[in-house]
């Protein structure tokens, strides 16, 4: 049988098969994630170019080099007037995407929550067909669970606290528990803690909120790691939750004036952590994290 189009051949044709190549990093905040910007050398992709230009031209030039096969899997394109930024480049053997939702078109603010966590996630997959993502950001810690100001989470499992559906069957669906995918080679070597994860809209939490979160068995909380965990399953793509803590959920201090005190500092320790993750995953398959 003649061998299948260029096109059509899976990345494995490629040097390094099984080797993770790609690489996409959710954030939500600009200022999260400018640092990791910085340190991987990655470039903006103008709001009007098409991320399906962007990564054939780059691929080519790789694969021509390299294997002279020339994978075109980007067969979905950011669309025109979405908030969304993608920064990209290689670092290493990885080739690297970074995507945030954008800022508000209102009110000028970073788009946080779930709802713009999930659109973008959704485009980026389509887009870029990454073989691993990392949703990195910041949480707010409980102390009762061991929780502290500055400590790096890897998430073990993610679930929402604020979609209260009270009917058989639905309140499961709601809280929309799920185990994330296991990277026990990052945790021993990378030694951060681990811990379950509950997301919600809100950045403060009323008593029906702390009820869920416990009932989760939470030891962080943030805005948007269940919902990138939902889109990321039902495109089957691993995905890490890695989550620096700003504030003591659990603590005397007001939530919003502690986070936005410890959000520099602690977007620091964030970045180191990321940093370490990418270095540990060049060069290693999926089922060596
Ligand atoms: N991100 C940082 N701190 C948070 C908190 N307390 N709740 C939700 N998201 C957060």
């Amino acid at each position: 049988m003649a061998p299948p189009p260029p096109s059509e051949q899976p990345d494995a044709a490629a040097p390094g098969a099984g080797a993770i190549s790609r690489v996409l990093i959710v954030m939500a905040m600009e200022k999260e994630a400018t640092p990791l910007v910085n340190k991987f050398k990655l470039v903006e992709a103008p709001a009007s170019e098409s991320i399906l230009l962007r990564h054939q031209n780059e691929l080519s030039k790789l694969y021509r080099l390299s294997a002279g096969v020339h994978s075109a899997r980007f067969t979905t394109r950011f669309p025109k007037g979405a908030p969304w930024t993608r920064f990209y480049g290689c670092y290493k053997d990885l080739h690297l995407d970074l995507v945030m939702p954008g800022k508000d078109a209102v009110f000028g603010v970073d788009s946080v929550g779930t709802v713009s966590a999930a659109l973008v996630t959704y485009a980026s997959i389509q887009a870029s067909k990454p073989d691993l993502i990392i949703n990195a950001g910041t949480a707010g810690g409980f102390k009762a669970k061991g929780a502290s100001i500055k400590d790096i989470f890897l998430a073990s499992d993610v679930a929402f606290h604020d979609r209260r559906i009270p009917i058989p069957v639905f309140d499961m669906y709601g809280i929309g528990a799920r185990k994330t995918f296991a990277a026990p080679n990052i945790l021993k070597e990378l030694n951060f803690k681990v811990g379950k994860l509950s997301t919600g809209d809100s950045l403060d939490m009323c008593s029906e909120d702390e009820e869920a979160i416990l009932s989760n068995d939470a030891t962080i909380k943030d805005m948007e790691g269940a919902a990138v965990a939902y889109v990321a399953d039902m495109f089957s793509t691993p995905a890490i939750f890695v989550k620096a803590v700003t504030d003591i959920v659990d603590g005397d201090k007001p939530t919003a004036e502690e986070f936005l005190n410890n959000l520099i500092s602690v977007t620091a320790a964030l970045d180191v952590a990321v940093t370490k993750m990418v270095d540990f995953i060049c060069g290693k398959r999926i089922s060596d994290l």
